[in-house]
């Protein structure tokens, strides 16, 4: 065993994790944990894109779009921090250097999901999560403060008078590393591993979750699963390949073996699951059908190449023809219960991104309301965090105010 000692120690390197280690104080010493690769986390995965509140007019229609595909159960106040925080993200990931959709007269282009009144959703082709990841990755590695250890996944937490004292670490080649950290950020991903047919990595198997509830760190909605409708049907094992809802909301339909549409497409996601299994019980099918026949070609070129590319490997050719889906486990709305500043239950510890559960997306969650919602609470426990040492301090030497310790 190892012991090895840090000021935070963030346990996933997906967007949520690198978020957080970029909003941190510079002098404090941070480790993240990668438990495969550093590809290998699901906001890579990510196609349609991120969310935006595109000007005041739309609050209240964003709010309402959240809410109503969340079945009304969202906590409020996270959905309002959410939004009214969406503008500030988006500006700092353009400063970051990601490369969001424009259109020619430089404004952004949005395009829309189902269960969005109006198209509000920023995109990169149909890679919008790898775009933002490898961005923030880029940034995360120049930061002399933070280290990233590949292939070590945590194994459990270090507990100390029922305070978070660090996590217990495995490495690949099986040694075990005790981690010490004043603060813990578990940004541990879903829960897709679990489940014969997902979207997710293999890899993500609720670690997170697993390991707080062994601690009696509350968690909150773990039946609260997301099936996305339209993922191509395919007889090999592994990984489903998910084709993004904006290519309904570029005017893709769904259609049975008789070539007839059978659901509105843009209803929130769980309708339309629910619609393709019901129209698969009643054909006797395995899937139904995806038609790209009403979205012209240079959208599906210019917007979807990765997503042509995909399903010309296994054989269909969207422009010209229709392609089999079928609907597969995606996301978890359920997790580790956080506040709105990221804290757990337990002292020390927080949970951001998917395994944590600050009830934006209440049962259901909306389109492209992910990746917003991870990196918003991400720099939200940032900031805990370091408002919390700072206060650690201010009691440590007697003072009543940072400034004027300073
Ligand atoms: C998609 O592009 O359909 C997935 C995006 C999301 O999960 O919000």
């Amino acid at each position: 065993m190892k012991d090895l000692y840090y000021d935070v120690v963030i346990a996933g390197c997906g967007v949520a994790g690198l978020y957080t280690a970029l909003h941190l104080p510079p002098d404090k010493k941070i480790l993240m944990l990668s438990k495969e690769d550093l590809a290998g986390c699901d906001s890579m995965l990510a196609q349609g894109g991120i969310c935006v509140l595109r000007d005041e007019e739309d609050y209240d229609a964003y709010f309402e779009d959240t809410m109503r595909a969340g079945h009304y159960e969202n906590r409020r106040e996270s959905v309002e921090i959410m939004i009214r925080s969406s503008r500030g993200v988006i500006d700092h990931l353009l400063a970051l250097g990601v490369r969001f959709e424009k259109r020619a007269d430089g404004a952004l282009s949005y395009t829309r999901e189902g269960a969005h009144s109006r198209p509000r959703i920023c995109f990169h082709k149909d890679i919008t999560g790898r775009e933002i990841t490898l961005t923030l990755l880029a940034h995360v590695q120049k930061l002399p403060n933070v280290t990233i250890l590949e292939y070590t996944s945590m194994t459990d937490l270090l507990a100390e008078r029922g305070s978070c004292a660090g996590i217990l670490a495995r490495t690949r080649d099986g040694g075990i590393l005790q981690i010490h950290a004043e603060d813990t950020v578990m940004a541990t991903g879903g829960i897709g591993g679990l489940y014969e047919r997902s979207t997710n990595y293999p890899l993500l198997t609720g670690d997170g979750c697993r390991i707080a509830q062994k601690h009696g760190v509350a968690l909150e909605h773990m039946d609260y699963v997301q099936i996305h409708p339209t993922c191509l049907y395919s007889t090999k094992p592994g990984r489903s390949f998910l084709i993004s809802e904006s290519a309904r909301g570029e005017g893709a339909v769904l259609l049975n073996h008789r070539g007839e549409r059978f659901v509105d497409e843009l209803l929130p996601r769980d309708v339309v699951t629910e619609a393709i299994h019901e129209q698969m019980r009643l054909e006797g099918c395995d899937y139904e059908y995806l038609s790209f026949e009403k979205v012209p070609a240079e959208t599906i070129l210019g917007h979807f190449p990765n997503i042509r590319e995909k399903c010309l490997e296994e054989g269909y050719d969207i422009l010209r023809e229709p392609v089999p889906i079928v609907p597969a486990q995606h996301y978890f709305m359920g997790g580790i219960h956080v506040d709105s500043g990221s804290r757990t239950t337990m002292p020390h510890l927080y949970a951001v991104g998917e395994t944590s559960c600050n009830g934006v997306h209440g049962k259901n969650r909306l389109a492209s309301n992910s990746l917003l919602e991870s990196l918003v609470f991400a720099k939200r426990a940032a900031a805990q965090i370091e408002e919390t040492g700072e206060k650690k301090i201010r009691s440590a030497v007697g003072g009543p105010s940072g400034k004027e310790i300073a």
